[in-house]
């Protein structure tokens, strides 16, 4: 079976599409999970796609993709915050990396600061939806031989 990437996405990502639409695009979280799932079949991967806005349940998926190919982690607001988040990546074996779909360092400077950066293995910001599709490319080539 091909090896398993995840795609783990945080608070109010559910509202992609109607969402403050010139910051984040006009594609809904439906559209950007198909995005990713092409990409991801043509870098040969198995893709589980989640969303949650309890910051709890993201830790419970963390854990559960810790032995997996890897986790792309769009944890929304929870990135300048959460040391629940932080703790459940340094816990895992599985590499993690972080995305966002608008450049978090041309915002507001509460966004320039992640709880997460340190201790993920990459960062990829800025590129809408595109962020996810480089994010499975950088896990692939992470992976290859
Ligand atoms: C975001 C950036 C975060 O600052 C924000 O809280 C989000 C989305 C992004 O994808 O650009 O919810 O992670």
């Amino acid at each position: 079976m091909a090896p398993t990437i995840h795609i783990l996405n945080g608070p109010n990502l559910n509202l992609l599409g109607q969402r403050e639409p010139g910051i984040y695009g006009g594609q809904s979280l439906a559209d950007i999970e198909g995005l990713a799932g092409e990409r991801a079949k043509v870098r040969s991967f198995e893709m589980v796609f989640r969303q949650s806005n309890h910051e709890g349940q993201l830790v419970d998926w963390i854990h559960e993709a810790g032995d997996s190919a890897g986790i792309i982690l769009n944890a929304g607001a929870y990135t300048h915050t959460s040391i629940a988040l932080h703790d459940a990546i340094r816990a895992i074996a599985a590499p993690v990396i972080e995305v966002h779909l608008s450049n978090v360092f041309a915002r507001e400077p509460f966004r320039h600061h992640s709880a997460l950066s340190p201790v993920v293995h990459g960062v990829i910001c800025g590129f809408g939806a595109n962020s996810y599709c480089l994010a499975i490319d950088a896990l692939a080539d992470l992976s290859a031989p």
